[in-house]
């Protein structure tokens, strides 16, 4: 697929209306758009760059772009609930997922995170997603797959429980380990057989309960670096003269983010000093 340039076959085209109401189509040569504002024709479209307007039979005008990760992510059917764009972000910079890397990631969920990590691993990275729900599993594929318009290489879905997985299934060890599911905790020797040393481990739970179990875990393996627990809180603003003020309604609390990094073997972690009670 392509991300930029003039519109093409296969683009993901999000027509946005004179009320701000979104519509996306797949551009098929002959295909037409059909809405209460009469038709557009996708080869109308196919050629023109992105941010033209294109106007309908009925003369109705319609605001052109590419679909964005994001905008594909938030309007994706789902079998279990995705991580939030504010949390991706997070996750790819803090979990430091470059090209190349070798990432390891379960459950695939709905498959946000994977096409998220696909892209910041490049084309010679490698994701192996594991999903123990076969539904789930099937949402996740259908979802990378129409993003980028068939199957990357780079991707290993797998059906199954991380539990069970061993550093020869992976045929190597990992180079980062990023969970989203109910008990994390349970997968932690796993994570600690398959990270390679100094490797990044995060994991993603929305409750305090879950938040302190992984983090007793963690500590209690012994053989990563203590570890660091914070939340993201994004506010938007309307920025209109003297009206301008931050927006009333926020999602104020999607998700705790862990993160740790694995020690090289038989080092024991220097215990973290803490100030002393008065
Ligand atoms: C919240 S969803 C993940 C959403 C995904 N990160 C996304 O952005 O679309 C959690 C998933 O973890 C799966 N899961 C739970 N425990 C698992 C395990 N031990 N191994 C593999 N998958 C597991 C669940 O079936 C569920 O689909």
């Amino acid at each position: 697929m392509a991300y930029s340039g003039p519109f093409q076959p296969g683009d993901r085209v999000q027509l946005t209306d004179a009320k701000r109401r979104h519509f996306t189509l797949n551009l098929v040569p002959g295909g037409k758009f059909h809405s209460h504002k009469g038709i557009v024709e996708h080869d109308q479209i196919i050629g023109m760059d992105e941010g033209s307007v294109v106007t309908s039979t009925m003369g109705s005008d319609f605001l052109l772009f590419r679909h964005l990760m994001v905008d594909h992510v938030l309007s994706m059917p789902r079998g279990a609930a995705v991580i939030y764009p504010k949390d991706t972000a997070q996750i790819l910079v803090e979990g430091d997922i470059f090209p190349g890397a070798r990432v390891l990631e379960a459950g695939a969920g709905s498959g946000a995170l994977s096409m998220n990590l696909l892209r910041a691993v490049g084309e010679k990275g490698k994701v192996i997603s594991y999903e123990i729900r076969e539904d789930h599993l099937e949402y996740a594929q259908a979802n990378v797959d129409e993003y980028f318009g068939g199957r990357p290489d780079t991707w290993d879905p797998r059906l199954g429980d991380l539990k069970d997985v061993t550093v020869d299934d992976l045929g190597g060890p990992v180079d980062r380990v990023i969970l989203d599911m109910v008990e994390p905790w349970d997968c932690l020797p796993v994570v600690r057989d398959v990270l390679i040393p100094g490797g990044v481990f995060m994991t993603y739970v929305a409750t305090v309960p879950q938040l302190m179990n992984i983090m007793e875990g963690i500590r209690e393996l012994q053989c990563f670096t203590e570890p660091r627990a914070w939340e993201s809180l994004v506010r938007e603003w309307k920025v209109e003269g003297l009206a301008t003020r931050p927006e009333h309604r926020m999602n104020a609390h999607t998700a705790f983010l862990v993160l740790a990094r694995r020690l090289a073997d038989g080092v024991t972690p220097p215990r973290p000093q803490r100030r002393a009670r008065r």
